[in-house]
């Protein structure tokens, strides 16, 4: 599609498609091909019978388990429960661990799925949080990081890349710094997952939360929390397993101790597709795809006139998400005339990340934000950045 420089309507057929943050688009066909697959063959109940249906209904979730195991270095995949989104998983993780009395750390780029279950659990049990600046690339100063840490601290939160910066944290230098003083670590990966490499075990990390339907390319309504083998966390919703159910207790066997309900079996059965595109074509490969596009994307940004990029330059270690604003256009006002005109979706506002626009001076307006995916190419990075040089050329 070629951009057009003057008003037209766009349709979906012709979009192009720079919200991987949000939610990838579109699926691999051996997505779509799955759900359909398990809406028609497997869509019994798993775990609650013992037909045909309901075991390979089980079966399904079995297998997307051991494939996420595999791209995110879990030795046992039980460790994992499913979850429909992030929010819910980290929501899960933060309440089932933070008790009356803790200090936990965060930084300043989280996700409002975090910031607002620490600002809940300050209002009603009175835990104490510290919340870390971050620099203009995102990077935390670790030495600063270590000084936040008291006798209380029992958990330390971060994201592995900002849903606004891109930046990527190191993670597996933070587990060990959460370790040496005895707290626990949490890591965000939503903008992580599928995109770079992921290594929770060689890391150390003790329990992370992730969508499916962001770069493992699953449907919504899919995600989940890996929890370290030796944790247990107290269960924050209680009942709708089928195992052990005489008790009146939730069951103490994984993952059936974490997964109260029915589960989302055919948006599972996408997710473990979506899973297995990204193995088939290697992490590291999507990972150096998505790096050249974006280098490609920030370099252009920075040549426009007015138009401040954020985050880590093109040549650090980064996601592909790369933010901006333009010198006295409102983010939306861009956004919404990228769709309308150019056919070109991308987010803007506050990317639920108020803590993050804080740090990049952003937070009065937001910032428009493009992220790239494993389908991305060349000639759509350069229709957006032809478009938004129009749009600065031609703005009031
Ligand atoms: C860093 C981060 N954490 C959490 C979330 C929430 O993810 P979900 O929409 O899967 O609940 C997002 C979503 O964009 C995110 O970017």
């Amino acid at each position: 599609m070629n951009v057009q420089k003057s008003a037209r309507k766009a349709t979906s057929d012709d979009i192009i498609y720079l919200d991987h943050a949000a939610t990838s688009w579109p699926k691999p066909p051996a997505v779509l091909e799955a759900v359909q697959h398990a809406l028609l063959h497997e869509s019994a109940n798993p775990g609650r019978g013992s037909h045909r249906m309901a075991v390979q209904a089980s079966r399904t979730l079995l297998k997307a388990r051991q494939q996420l195991a595999r791209l995110l270095d879990v030795r046992n995949p039980v460790d994992i429960a499913f979850t429909a989104n992030t929010t819910i998983a980290l929501n899960m993780a933060i309440f089932g661990y933070v008790r009356p009395g803790d200090h936990v750390i965060a930084t300043m780029t989280e996700h409002n799925s975090v910031w607002r279950p620490l600002e809940a659990l300050k209002r009603s049990t009175g835990i104490q949080v510290t919340y870390i600046p971050v620099d203009a690339c995102g990077q935390l100063d670790l030495h600063e990081v270590d000084q936040a840490f008291t006798a209380q601290t029992r958990l330390l939160i971060c994201n592995h890349s900002s849903n606004l910066l891109g930046s990527i944290l190191p993670a597996a230098e933070l587990a060990q710094l959460a370790h040496r003083h005895g707290a626990r670590i949490l890591l965000d990966i939503a903008q992580s997952a599928g995109h770079i490499p992921v290594k929770l075990q060689e890391w150390e990390i003790d329990m992370a939360a992730f969508p499916g339907h962001k770069g493992l390319l699953g449907p919504q309504g899919t995600g989940g929390l890996y929890i370290a083998p030796e944790l247990d966390l107290s269960p924050w919703l209680y009942g709708g397993t089928g195992s052990q159910s005489e008790e009146a207790d939730q069951p103490s066997v994984r993952p059936d101790r974490y997964e109260p309900g029915t589960p989302n079996t055919p948006g599972i059965a996408g997710l473990a597709a979506g899973v297995q595109y990204v193995l088939d074509q290697g992490i590291e490969s999507i990972a150096a795809h998505e790096q050249q596009l974006v280098a490609r994307l920030w370099d252009g940004l920075s040549d426009i006139k007015g138009l401040r990029v954020l985050g880590p330059a093109a040549d650090e270690p980064r996601t592909g998400i790369v933010s901006f604003v333009m010198e006295q256009q409102d983010p939306a006002q861009i956004a919404f005339q990228l769709d309308r005109q150019y056919g070109i979706a991308v987010r803007a506002g506050m990317h639920c990340t108020p803590l993050a626009h804080r740090m990049a001076g952003t937070v009065a307006t937001g910032a428009v934000r493009a992220s790239v995916g494993y389908g991305t190419t060349e000639q759509h990075v350069d229709q957006l950045l032809e478009a938004v040089q129009f749009i600065q050329r031609t703005a009031k």
